[in-house]
């Protein structure tokens, strides 16, 4: 695909998000205005919110989540932006991803020098079964979902794919639900903040409170075998290979590069961003990798004018386990059919020499759907500026990117930012 390189830079001077969970008590609005009030709070030199110009707001199905349409105007209201233009973008799990390109789009063109992007979704309302059909139709309804496909399903497709092919098995995916749940217990906003190890502890406890027997698991991995701890959601993908049911919300403020040091002194810029689309998954030829993915990510890449090799820390859409091996395959980092090992050799964890996923990822951290592409940027935020406290990766991080997939990969939006 042609790259048209944009001539105005853009840059993120502030960044929050809402706690990712299950809040019965809590609406979309709340978990905005949250977001929004922690954004405003991270610019280091302050922000008059009159400067807002415009909202993009991701959001992948408040109107069946919640009976909710229309929500751009709503969040604009609630944040007190009335009468902004407030724009609402749906692009399944990718929503606020793409609501980032598009916000970028608005800044680097021109037409704006300040806008909000935001990631809204509460998906906890709904009862599972409601919950995975409303998620379902963000795949093919004629020829997938009329099969008997859900998301698990298709994840669980690739996996089969990629374990054929290429040798891997059911251990590899559950190391990756460990290492992302190691990640997430020293995330504050994440819906798991726990190990797996302390989740056993905990089911240890309880069993023995009230009286059942307790189970002996000798380690994570034989909590991870057991049926009944760890049940087949759809094989080879287990409970612990699924991201969750999430609630949650994420704001992210973009100005012209040639405004940010009046916002702070230690902005980032998106040096690149790349979006693809491709057909529904019953109609691939390859099931073991994203071609959205792959073109977004060249994309991306080009416009940055950097290699995988000099990406230090990547958010990546780990839905299910699986798509976390797949995405640093489709991302240069590693090979085709290589990702398997690299998770096996601890490269992807936390000091290894590509962390993948240092907040926790989708698994832990949360995944309410529409917010989850903003939500990776708060990550990369923390990170690149030294403020993400225990789980901060060592190292001058001068480059950092997200990859936020919606659907199977109908949808993929890379972004790629740089702290000078
Ligand atoms: N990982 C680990 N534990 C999970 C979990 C997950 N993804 N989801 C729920 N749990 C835990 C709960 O905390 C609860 O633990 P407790 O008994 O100790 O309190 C227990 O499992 C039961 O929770 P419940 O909410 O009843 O689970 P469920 O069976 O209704 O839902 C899934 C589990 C996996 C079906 C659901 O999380 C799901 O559909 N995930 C995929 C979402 C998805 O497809 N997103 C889009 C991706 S593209």
């Amino acid at each position: 695909m042609k790259v048209t390189s944009p001539s105005r830079s853009v840059a993120i001077v502030g960044a929050g998000m809402s706690k990712f969970g299950a809040f019965p008590d809590l609406t979309t609005r709340d978990l905005f205005v949250t977001a929004f009030g922690e954004m405003c709070a991270s610019v280091d030199k302050g922000l008059d919110p009159e400067d807002i110009q415009a909202l993009y707001i991701g959001n992948y199905s408040s109107d069946m989540f919640e009976g909710q349409g229309h929500t751009a105007p709503i969040m604009a209201d609630w944040v007190g932006l009335t009468p902004r233009p407030a724009t609402r973008i749906e692009d399944a799990c990718a929503s606020s991803g793409v609501a980032l390109r598009q916000g970028f789009i608005a800044v680097a063109s021109g037409m704006y020098d300040v806008v909000l992007v935001g990631g809204i979704e509460k998906m906890s309302n709904l009862p599972t079964e409601r919950v995975t059909d409303t998620l379902a139709t963000a795949g093919d309804v004629l020829y997938e979902i009329t099969a008997g496909f859900t998301f698990p399903g298709f994840y669980a497709a690739m996996a089969t794919a990629y374990m054929h092919r290429y040798g891997a098995t059911p251990e590899d995916f559950m190391r990756v639900g460990l290492k992302n749940h190691e990640n997430g217990a020293l995330n504050d906003k994440a819906q798991f903040g726990a190990r797996i190890a302390d989740i056993m502890a905990k089911k240890k406890a309880r069993a023995e409170r009230k009286g059942y027997p307790v189970p002996t698991w000798a380690d994570e991995m034989a909590f991870l075998h057991d049926d009944r701890a760890n049940p087949v959601i759809a094989w080879p993908m287990r409970l612990y290979d699924c991201s969750p049911i999430s609630d949650g919300a994420a704001a992210v403020l973009l100005v012209g590069g040639e405004l940010a040091k009046s916002f702070t002194d230690d902005p980032l810029y998106i040096i690149g961003s790349g979006q693809a689309s491709d057909r529904g998954l019953h109609d691939r030829p390859d099931l073991t990798r994203i071609g959205a993915a792959r073109v977004a990510g060249e994309v991306a890449y080009e416009m940055a004018g950097v290699t995988p090799d000099a990406i230090k820390l990547a958010e990546v859409h780990d839905c299910f386990t699986i798509a976390e091996i797949i995405a640093t395959e489709d991302l240069g980092f590693f090979p085709a059919g290589q990702g398997v090992q690299a998770a096996r050799d601890g490269l992807t964890a936390r000091q290894g020499v590509r962390p993948i996923n240092t907040s926790g990822g989708l698994k832990s951290k949360g995944h309410p759907v529409g917010a989850s592409g903003a939500g990776q940027v708060i990550e990369v935020w923390k990170q690149m500026r030294g403020a993400a406290g225990e789980r901060q990766i060592d190292g001058d991080i001068d480059l950092a990117l997200t990859h936020n997939v919606g659907g199977t990969g109908q949808t993929c939006v890379v972004h790629i930012y740089e702290r000078r």
